[in-house]
């Protein structure tokens, strides 16, 4: 070898050991977070997405708080991530929103779920954004769409208890998505020529895949699947510009009507990202947050029972015993909402919330340099047993006396500070409806599956087949006993 050749070499060594040194020791003014960069470029991805059927705080996240502390650094997909499971600190994430820090998804993310949706909006776009979608989604608005929640909730509940056995997760994401459809843009799927939730479920299966784009993979599929939804979404807006309806009936009126105004900064583009991301939102989290529900009163029943009483109770105080359900008796529902929040508490919907860093941030002697990313990690605050006593058992009066709506230290399942959800009322109408239709008229039993498949990152259940029976076919006193065969055959 020559002596240039042998130069070169050197240097090509020297650049690689202080590359890998960096990548260990990345550059901070001050001390950063104790934690492990892993392996150069890889970091402590596999780790990380190793998935696990515990309810617990993942594994991952566990042995790294025993090992640094509640807050920590690693590094993911190539990327120095910091992650807090401090609810003090947590909590300051949210608040500081816009300020010092922002909300940051993956880029193929935001390739998938569109360049102008909500999440990588800031400033006066995104608050525009979500008080036009808070209005759709207000307590007024759901005042209005109780009886079409009930009747959806009701229908297909019938239809379920005429089959053998449903795939919950799956079944109830059709049931969500036929209702947020009809709301936002008036679809309805037996007159559309068009199958828009099949775009959406092409979009789903890849929505956490490697990001490949060529044909055959489920990356491809997704993309695949958004531009179809996306040009369905473009065609019904331009067909409903052509025909405008008189009066205001849904969330493409209220569209139309904005994007009208000389002074909007709503653009038709942002528009359609919105309602993808409303459809897709709405869908795919309250749908595991009712199989959830529907599974945890399957495995507890004292919490059955008082819930089924809750709602026998309501229906007794009726005056007219076919009567839709009100906005008073939702209301009422105390036992209901003790339910619904512990279901979102143990079920970890979002398991990791992310944010960017806007400027270096002091945090107990640590620095997070600017532009790091920061993962808030609810599950780790949520199985706090410090916090919440036994923290795997689910026990919905543990809320008692507790508050049930918003976010705090110690809550986190709907995120927190500016970015809280918009669809956290909504959600809880659905829930609250298709429980009551649940448990006054209907029982059920696990057929299949029910395992729920976790990583740090991603919360899915693994096929979740139930069988559903009314209730007048059993006798009225087995009330308790729903996952007794004997019951079931009777
Ligand atoms: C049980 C059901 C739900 C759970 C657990 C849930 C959870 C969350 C969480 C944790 C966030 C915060 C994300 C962040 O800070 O980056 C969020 C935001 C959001 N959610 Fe939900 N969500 C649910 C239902 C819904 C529904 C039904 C809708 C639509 C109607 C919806 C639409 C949104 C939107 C648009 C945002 C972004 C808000 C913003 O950027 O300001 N969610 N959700």
């Amino acid at each position: 070898m020559g002596p240039t050749a042998l130069c070169t070499l050197a240097l090509v060594v020297v650049w690689i050991t202080h590359w890998v040194y960096r990548w260990r020791n990345p550059r901070c003014n001050g001390q950063l977070p104790p934690g492990s960069m892993g392996l150069p470029l890889v970091g402590e991805t596999i780790q990380f997405f190793t998935p696990t059927t515990s309810s617990d705080i993942p594994p991952f996240i566990k042995k790294r708080i025993d090992r640094y502390g509640p807050v920590f650094r690693t590094s993911l997909v190539g990327q120095p991530i910091i992650i807090t499971t401090d609810p003090e600190f947590s909590y300051f994430v949210f608040q500081e929103e816009g300020k010092l820090f922002q909300s940051w998804y993956p880029a193929t993310f935001v390739e998938i779920l569109g360049k102008q949706n909500m999440g990588a909006l800031h400033g006066i776009l995104h608050k525009c954004l979500k008080n036009m979608a808070l209005n759709l989604f207000g307590p007024e608005s759901l005042k209005k769409m109780l009886p079409a929640v009930e009747q959806a909730a009701c229908r297909n509940l019938k239809r379920w208890s005429s089959q053998e056995s449903v795939e919950l997760k799956e079944a109830s994401a059709s049931m969500i998505f036929d209702l947020s459809a009809k709301k936002l843009i008036s679809y309805n799927r037996k007159e559309s020529s068009e199958d828009l939730r099949d775009c959406f479920a092409a979009f789903i299966k890849g929505l956490i895949s490697f990001p490949l784009d060529i044909p055959g993979t489920a990356y491809h599929e997704c993309l695949q699947g958004r531009k179809k939804a996306m040009r369905m979404l473009k065609n019904q807006l331009q067909k409903r510009r052509e025909k405008r309806s008189e009066q205001q009936s849904d969330f493409f009126d209220y569209v139309l009507e904005e994007l009208e105004r000389a002074d909007t900064i709503l653009t038709e583009e942002i528009a359609l990202d919105l309602m993808f991301v409303l459809l897709f939102a709405s869908f795919e989290t309250t749908s595991l947050a009712i199989t959830m529900a529907t599974k945890f009163l399957l495995e507890n029943p004292l919490a059955l029972k008082e819930l089924t009483e809750e709602h026998e109770e309501i229906l007794r105080r009726r005056e007219n015993s076919n009567s839709g359900f009100t906005w008073k008796e939702y209301k009422s529902m105390k036992f209901t909402f003790q339910l619904i929040n512990e279901t979102v508490r143990m079920a970890n919907i979002a398991p990791g919330i992310f944010r960017k860093t806007l400027e270096d941030i002091k945090f107990q002697g640590y620095t997070i340099p600017a532009g790091w990313f920061v993962m808030v990690c609810p599950p780790a605050v949520h199985m706090n047993p410090a916090k919440y006593k036994d923290p795997l058992q689910f026990n919905p009066k543990r809320w008692e006396g507790m508050e049930l709506t918003g976010a705090s230290k110690h809550f986190m399942a709907f995120g927190g500070g500016m970015r809280f959800c918009l669809g956290t009322d909504f959600a809880k109408v659905q829930m609250a409806v298709f429980l009551h239709c649940l448990v006054t008229k209907y029982r059920w039993k696990a057929i299949k599956g029910g395992e729920i498949v976790r990583t740090p990152g991603l919360t899915f259940p693994n096929g979740f087949h139930v069988q559903f029976s009314e209730k007048n076919e059993f006798q009225q006193d087995q009330t308790i006993n729903c996952t007794s065969d004997a019951a079931l055959k009777k």
